[in-house]
């Protein structure tokens, strides 16, 4: 999608459907909205008097003006509730509803008319989350339908309309920020809705390779299962054995500043397919468990935006990539693994394989000496019940990053929600016969599952991101159509933004 920023006086030729956003109270009374519709013969202000359009929040009334406004052949209306109640999360949700609206019209080209002074926030802030709600609303997943029935194509180009050239400069900023950003959720979403015989370890460690291809700074390895062995990487080879794809750990460097710098690392989860091995799932729903890698494909994503981005960090993404498979060589409930750190972990349940690859990963990270250590995982169930489908669970040893990452969390809409991780909880994660166990039931689980993890971290301060329930959508949301959500990756970009701040 190409993305233009324009200025109200240098338009020209006719436009094809352009989005107009009003609050409920306020209406049509003010800003560009207002002048475009007086040009336009009042048909705005005339379906406000009548009442059809209120402005409620996804409100959508489409007017068909004759191209009397200013040579506009559609008017989107769109509500945007209550004054009061508005935030970018809305205005990104009704920026989504534009976009699906235009492409529900069949149309390729879609003007946003913003006005940030009605709205109340910043230039940058409302171009930057316009392009985001439109590119992130029409995101779709269809490779694999040969055939489409009632077919609606692309949205071709998205213009945003500024009432005058002031701010042009700063908003084309934000503009291009949001859709670079708005691509790598994209990528993110596209690998999370692969699906898994297709989606395999060594397809993601590809993708990782395509990645640091297209972009500069960007370097990547994959480790071998040879190469675990000899490393002593156990706890992930155990889960990997009862698979017939081989294993691999992508570790992707990104280097933006001074090789001085300590690295950031981050560490997603891929498990390409969980079927809970031996410790079988249930069938319904198991489908889902190719979204499992959700916690990798965000940390892929991650990487190419701050790479297109240029962001001054150095990063290292690594990535444990299996499947968990039932098979007559896989690990089986009761056996010991020797992970990497040398500690010890006994298996009560192969389906909590998610903390045995990530105690390798977590602990192979620290080569890197980083400044800090971020995980992020569809880990638990448990996690799910505790905070519902919305929202991450965040649990951690650093003030700091938490901090960091709640500010950002509320910055872009994907929540997080702290859970504790005190000391009394790593009780629960110690075995019988060995250091530790995999699994320590149902009570508390998305803790006890942290309490494990903490275990590897240490001594780096160190967070962990639980995206169970908010990886995958059975349900659409404003800007997040069912399906991948992508979770993360704005997350991350915005969280490093603050942190490259706060050093
Ligand atoms: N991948 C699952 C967690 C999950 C559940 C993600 C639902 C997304 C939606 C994880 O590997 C798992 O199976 N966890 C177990 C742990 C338990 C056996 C201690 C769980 O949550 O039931
Ligand atoms: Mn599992
Ligand atoms: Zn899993």
């Amino acid at each position: 999608m190409k993305l233009k920023v324009m200025a109200g006086h240098g338009r020209k030729k006719v436009l094809e459907a352009a989005a107009v956003f009003l609050f409920a109270e306020t209406g049509p009374a003010t800003g560009l909205a207002a002048s475009l519709d007086r040009e336009g013969g009042g048909a705005i202000q005339d379906i406000w008097q009548l009442g059809d359009f209120a402005g409620r929040k996804d409100q959508l009334s489409v007017l068909y003006t004759g191209e009397k406004a200013g040579g506009v052949r559609r008017i989107f209306l769109i509500g945007l509730g209550k004054k009061e109640a508005f935030s970018r999360d809305i205005f990104r949700g009704a920026a989504a509803k534009a976009g699906q609206a235009a492409r529900s019209h069949r149309l390729k080209d879609l003007v946003v008319v913003l006005d940030a002074d009605y709205l109340g926030i910043s230039w940058p802030e409302a171009a930057f989350a316009a392009v985001e709600g439109v590119m992130l609303g029409l995101y779709r997943f269809r490779g694999y339908k040969t055939k489409i029935e009632d077919d609606e194509p692309d949205l071709e180009t998205l213009t945003i309309l500024l009432p005058d050239a002031q701010r042009l400069e700063p908003v084309k900023e934000a503009a291009v920020r949001a859709q670079t950003i708005s691509r790598a959720v994209y990528l993110t979403r596209n690998l999370v809705s692969m699906p898994s015989n297709e989606l395999t370890p060594a397809r993601l460690a590809g993708e990782a390779k395509a990645l640091a291809k297209r972009y500069r700074g960007l370097s990547v390895r994959i480790l071998e299962a040879r190469e675990m062995e000899r490393l002593g990487m156990n706890a992930l080879l155990g889960v990997a054995r009862g698979s017939r794809e081989s294993p691999k750990l992508i570790v992707m460097s990104y280097r933006g500043a001074d090789r001085k710098q300590r690295p950031l690392a981050l560490v997603g989860k891929a498990i390409t397919f969980d079927s809970g091995g031996i410790s079988l799932k249930p069938a319904e729903k198991m489908e889902e468990m190719k979204s499992d890698m959700a916690g990798g494909a965000a940390v892929l994503g991650t990487l190419q935006a701050v790479a297109e981005l240029k962001m001054p960090v150095n990063l290292v993404g690594i990535v444990p990539a299996t499947e968990n498979l039932p098979d007559g060589g896989a690990y089986k409930p009761g056996d010991i693994l020797r992970t990497m750190s040398g500690k010890t972990v006994e298996v009560l349940n192969t389906d909590a394989e998610g903390r045995l690859i990530l105690a390798d990963a977590l602990h192979y990270a620290q080569r890197y000496n980083p400044e800090a250590i971020i995980d992020i995982a569809t880990l638990t169930g448990a996690c799910v019940v505790a905070l519902g489908n919305q929202v991450t669970g965040m649990m951690g040893t650093d003030e700091k990053l938490k901090e960091l990452i709640r500010k950002a969390a509320e910055e872009t809409g994907e929540l997080v929600w702290e859970l504790p991780l005190w000391e009394n909880y790593q009780e629960m994660v110690k075995s019988d016969v060995a250091d530790l166990k995999n699994s320590a039931g149902r009570e508390g689980g998305a803790i006890s599952a942290a309490a494990f993890l903490s275990k590897f971290a240490d001594p780096v301060p160190w967070v962990h991101l639980d995206i169970a329930g908010p990886a995958w959508l059975t349900k659409d949301r404003p800007y997040q159509p069912k399906g991948a959500s992508g979770i993360g990756v704005r997350l991350f970009v915005k969280f490093l933004q603050y942190w490259l701040e706060d050093s």
